[in-house]
């Protein structure tokens, strides 16, 4: 456009001839137009073209301009004269026009020379006519501001101080005037501005200066654009990239990723095991950021439990225990290679593991206690304790069972161990108490704790007598001093306490101090007689004997000892019947009518010995005629065999003996007179050769005869008399009677054995039946006896046995007499 209204200027110049008033760029125009008046007689002429126009664009119209025809150009062969230098413009004759020859480039022309023109001059020849044209180039914006380099690179470190500059490149512009280089833009402009310093040659140093500190943590690499501007239309612009590169110092120091770690961990961990995990970082870079760990505890041994490994993992390298410490600070610090640190700390709980038993101990023990102690009477104490927390450590306690002792808690963890019940030193003489302590842990753990104790003897045991009565038996006529049988007694208590002693119980037999019948061993326990015991005196006798113990105070029991004496055949039959007399003669009358079988008297003895010692049979041993009687050998009967004749003699003397069956056996003789007759006289008469004086004799016989039959009749009388009172005692006691040795002088009857009661106990009674005939003459005394001995022992284990139980009975057997058989009957 600019080009076109320079030329529409130039063109105009010639015709107007005057003031053109055009805007600002046709001022210079006008100023040659007066040139042009005043050169007149060369002809000079000025064109103004803005550069790079193209080939053949009109510069102007130069034959208007000279005010020449065309003709003449043509005739005058016109031409343009340069010289050396380049010819740019043409000279187009037939037309009369400037024309661009060439590409005018304004900066190459004239660099930053202003203003730029190009001088020649157009000849004319016939005449030789020279004219000066002048044409002004102007410039157009067609170069931009441009860099050396299309990127500059820098190093800064972000430690480089605010203010500190940045020589940057100058950008060329060839432009000139408001075409040239006009300005500079920076951005971004974050952390650098720009700068400008004009210089002494119009020329700027442009630098950037560091406004914001650099952080290379934060932007390491920069990209920043310096523009650079013209003022030309259109603008044009050139830039060049910059590049920073943020060098690292160490100004970071490494960060924990928290302030205070937390872990837990059971206290039985192994060696090895991982605690936790810390890191810190660091935005350095390289070794800077290169961060290690410690852990920083001193004193208090943390740094011997656990271990920072390189990449911050916390390994425990000890044992833990929660009952030594239950927590942990581990301090940490982190150190990058510049050494700058962090710290931070690790807060880990140790949590309780169930790996302590309870520990039992003993505060006091007693190793012995009275078997008679109180109930709750403390035996011992113990103290149990469990390190461990919460129900790992609760703890209770046990005792093996079935022994007469508790445990109880006292206070906490305080237990007394107690009698229960009494203890029996006779039932279990120590006990081993085991106590067993066990936490609530899962699984449980316990201990236990066994406590000996002795029990000590107390006198409760009485001593005891192996049987609840003894009995035992002595043959008559012993040695005094005889050793009879032991008692034995066992007291369960313990040395002295058992310690037995026996002891005769005073007493009395038959008003007798016991202690002259017998006599006991203390120690021993052996029973002695202390008499020759005489069994028709005394059958047997009871006494105790006491067994004490040697407790303080002693205890005792006693036990009834039964000594029973045995029979010896000691004593020979006696006779009672007929009475021996040495002075009176009493006989016996057979009438002569008697018949055969006729009883003519009874022999009457009895033994004071019992059994077979008392067992008598009857002999004829001697008789005037042995034919004409005979004796019961059970009952000591005489009687007749045969028929009395008038032949036998009136006196007859008859000699029976009378035998026990003992052995050796005792015997006793008796002399039966016998008179054969039929009348008292003749009786007499013949009993008159018995005397010496037959007048006397006479007198006497009738008195003694007179006597006899009083003696008997009162004999009788009070054997009657007896008889009724034994009889109604022997009803009343008939199950106990006991002879208390008072024996009836007469008569005296032999001992009955009964057996009683089926218990195996034999009670000794001694039934006497007497019986009685108003007929002396005519009673009979029979003995029923059995052919076997009695014999009551001892044996060896203590039980008394009857091995033949014998009986025997009197019976005063008269078949016509009633009060025999009721006797018999009872
Ligand atoms: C108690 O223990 C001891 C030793 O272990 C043993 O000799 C004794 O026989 C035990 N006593 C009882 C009553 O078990
Ligand atoms: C003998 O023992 C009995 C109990 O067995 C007792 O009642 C009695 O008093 C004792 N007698 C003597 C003399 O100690």
């Amino acid at each position: 456009m600019t080009r076109h209204k320079f030329s529409w200027i130039a063109l105009f110049i010639p015709s107007t001839t005057g003031i053109f008033l055009i805007r600002g760029t046709a001022r210079r125009v006008l100023l040659f137009m007066s040139l042009i008046s005043l050169s007149s007689v060369y002809g000079q002429v000025s064109y103004s073209i803005a550069e790079e126009m193209a080939k053949g664009s009109v510069v102007g119209n130069i034959a208007q301009d000279l005010g020449l025809e065309l003709k003449r150009l043509k005739s005058g062969k016109a031409r343009v004269f340069t010289g050396d230098s380049t010819e740019y413009i043409d000279l187009n004759k037939e037309r009369g026009l400037l024309l661009i020859k060439e590409r005018i480039d304004r900066e190459a022309l004239c660099g930053q020379t202003t203003p730029c023109a190009l001088d020649f001059q157009i000849i004319l020849q016939n005449p030789m006519e020279l004219y000066r044209v002048t044409v002004e180039i102007t410039d157009v914006n067609d170069n931009a501001p441009t860099f050396k380099k299309t990127e500059k690179r820098f190093e800064i470190s972000e430690s480089a101080v605010l203010g500190s500059k940045f020589v940057l490149d100058k950008a060329m512009d060839l432009d000139i005037g408001t075409n040239g280089l006009q300005s500079y833009t920076l951005k971004p402009t974050d952390n650098f501005v720009l700068k400008l310093h004009s210089q002494a040659d119009g020329s700027k140093k442009v630098e950037m200066v560091l406004q914001k500190q650099l952080d290379r943590e934060k932007e390491e690499n920069m990209s920043l654009l310096l523009t650079a501007m013209d003022g030309g239309e259109p603008l044009m612009s050139g830039t060049v990239q910059i590049y920073i590169t943020v060098l690292d110092i160490n100004d970071n120091a490494p960060v924990f990723t928290k302030a205070v770690y937390k872990s837990v961990i059971p206290e039985n961990s192994p060696k090895g095991t991982l605690v936790t995990s810390v890191s810190a970082s660091d935005a350095d870079k390289g070794s800077n950021g290169e961060v290690s760990y410690f852990i920083s505890n001193s004193l208090d041994g943390v740094s011997e439990l656990f271990h920072i490994e390189e990449h911050g993992d916390i390994i425990l390298v000890g044992e833990l225990d929660y009952e030594t410490a239950k927590y942990y600070q581990i301090d940490i610090e982190a150190v990058d290679k510049g050494g700058l640190s962090d710290s931070s700390k690790i807060i880990l709980d140790v949590t309780d593991v169930n790996d302590n038993s309870p520990v039992i101990t003993i505060i006091s023990q007693s190793t012995s206690v009275n078997e008679d102690s109180a109930i709750d009477t403390v035996i011992a104490m113990i103290s149990v304790n469990d390190p461990d927390s919460d129900t790992n450590g609760e703890v209770h306690c046990d005792m093996n069972d079935n022994i007469p002792f508790a445990i109880k808690s006292t206070t906490n963890g305080f237990y007394s161990i107690v009698t229960d019940s009494a203890p029996d030193r006779e039932t279990d003489s120590e006990y081993n108490i085991t106590v067993t302590c066990s936490d609530e842990g899962v699984p449980s753990l316990s201990s236990s704790i066994t406590l000996r104790l002795q029990i000590t003897d107390v006198n409760d045991n009485a001593p005891l007598f192996e049987k609840s009565s003894y009995e035992a038996s002595v043959i008559e006529n012993n040695s005094p001093g005889l050793s009879v049988f032991a008692v034995r007694a066992i007291d369960a208590d313990w040395r002295q306490n058992a310690r037995v002693s026996y002891i005769l119980d005073d007493g009395m037999i038959n008003g007798v101090a016991i202690s002259s019948y017998v006599s006991v061993n203390a120690e021993s326990g052996v029973i002695h007689a202390a008499r020759s015991f005489d069994y028709e005196q005394i059958k047997d006798f009871q006494f105790r004997v006491k067994a004490q113990d040697g407790g303080s105070p002693p205890l005792t029991s006693n036990v009834t000892v039964k000594i029973v004496v045995k029979d010896q055949n000691d004593n020979a039959p006696q006779i009672l019947y007929p009475v021996q007399t040495s002075s009176s003669m009493v006989a016996e009358i057979v009438p002569r009518s008697a018949d055969v079988g006729y009883l003519v008297t009874k022999v009457v003895a009895v033994d004071v010995d019992s059994g077979q010692n008392a067992w008598l049979s009857y002999k004829l041993v001697k008789a005037t005629d042995r034919a004409l009687f005979i004796v019961g050998a059970q009952n000591g009967e005489i009687r007749t065999i045969r028929q009395v004749t008038d032949k036998d003699a009136v006196k007859q003397k008859l000699t029976v003996i009378v035998e026990d069956n003992g052995q050796p056996s005792r015997s006793a003789t008796v002399v039966v007179n016998v008179a054969v007759a039929d009348s008292f006289p003749e009786v007499l008469s013949e009993f008159t050769d018995f005397t010496h004086d037959k007048d006397y004799n006479d007198n006497l016989t009738f008195y003694l005869v007179l006597a006899l039959a009083v003696v008997s009749f009162l004999f009788i009388v009070s054997l009657i008399a007896i008889l009724s009172v034994k009889c109604y005692r022997w009803r009343r006691d008939r199950m106990f009677y006991k002879s208390n040795g008072h024996l009836p002088v007469i008569p005296y009857y032999p001992p009955h054995y009964a057996d009683v009661g089926g218990t195996g106990t034999l009670q000794h009674v001694y039934n006497y039946e007497v019986c009685h005939t108003t007929d002396s003459r005519k009673s009979d005394l029979k003995y029923i006896r059995p052919s076997s001995q009695s014999i009551i022992s001892l044996d060896t284990n203590g039980t008394l046995s009857l091995r033949n139980a014998h009986r025997e009975k009197l019976v005063m057997e008269d078949p016509d007499d009633q009060v025999s058989r009721s006797c018999k009957l009872i």
